[in-house]
């Protein structure tokens, strides 16, 4: 048993097994699985468990040591991603965008008429759906504009309840008031439904984000969101300029609730009035 770093309490230092799953989510996806989130390890893992009649870790990582592991290895990778999201989450940072964020875009790109944006991290599909629904409020400013919501995520399962854009009555209820609930969504009896013009305006796709984006289109507004918060931080720094490369010139970057970029040779400014935003000052990354 070690202390705690927090010194909060004592908890159970991670055994070689334990260590091995941790390690092969960071390889995977950047990931770390931090002292205070080894706990997850077993309940993540529990239904993998129970499917293949894995008694404990340690035999997992026998099995996970073996050549032809990849079907096995890619369902721990997916157990161990933490896919929490909801509908409007923080909802003040997208009321910022609605009226202040969009605006602006909508100015700068008055001629083109198209707005491009990146949700990098976006689970099973959530927040581009809020964005879509947010546009969709304001829909005679947008009117003929050709918008592009596109979301990438490395969980496979992620990304497919995302196209399936499919939501139980409980999700359906995080962060959607009754009204937008009926609005935007059909009752089916697999849950309820996007309706089809959010479907239109969103697109989905599996994508690593420590490796480069293929995409011709420079986004107008990137969310990272709740995703930089679990990677070391040389990782981190990775994520953040190749996310950047994507980034149009003057465009914007909105992380999560507290979250703030340390590295200061990014070249992103913080905007007073909502600290997680920032702006892409036009520079190129300091060497
Ligand atoms: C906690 S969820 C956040 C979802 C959403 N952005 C939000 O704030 O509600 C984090 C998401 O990041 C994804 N993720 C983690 N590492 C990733 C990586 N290397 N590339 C792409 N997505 C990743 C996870 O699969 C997960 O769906």
């Amino acid at each position: 048993m070690g202390l705690d770093a927090s010194g909060g309490g004592y908890m159970t230092v991670p055994s070689a097994s334990e260590r091995i799953v941790a390690n092969l989510l960071t390889a995977r996806t950047g990931q770390e699985l931090s002292q205070a989130r080894n706990w997850r390890i077993g309940s993540a893992l529990s239904g993998i468990f129970r499917e293949r009649g894995i008694s404990n870790i340690d035999q997992l990582a026998c099995m996970l040591d073996a050549p032809d592991n990849g079907i096995l290895s890619q369902q721990v990778v997916e157990a161990l991603l933490n896919n929490e999201t909801y509908f409007f989450r923080d909802r003040p940072m997208f009321d910022h965008l609605a009226n202040s964020v969009f605006p602006e875009i909508e100015r700068r790109n008055a001629a083109a008429r198209r707005m491009s944006i990146l949700c990098a991290g976006c689970s099973t599909g959530q927040e581009a759906l809020s964005i879509a629904m947010l546009l969709r409020e304001q829909s005679v400013r947008w009117k003929d504009w050709q918008i592009e919501i596109v979301g990438v995520d490395v969980s496979h399962s992620a990304i497919a309840s995302a196209r399936a854009a499919v939501y139980s009555q409980f999700e359906v209820q995080r962060g959607l008031s009754v009204a937008q609930m009926l609005g935007n969504f059909r009752e089916t009896p697999m849950g309820w439904e996007a309706k089809e013009d959010l479907q239109k305006m969103t697109q989905f796709r599996v994508h690593n984000l420590l490796t480069p984006l293929q995409s011709d289109s420079k986004f107008d507004l990137i969310l990272c969101r709740n995703v930089l918060l679990y990677f070391g931080e040389s990782t981190r720094s990775l994520v953040m300029s190749l996310l950047l490369q994507k980034l149009h010139p003057e465009g914007w970057m909105m992380l999560g609730a507290g979250e703030t970029v340390a590295d200061r040779t990014m070249p992103l400014t913080q905007i007073k009035e909502a600290t997680n935003f920032y702006r892409h000052n036009g520079s190129s990354i300091a060497a």
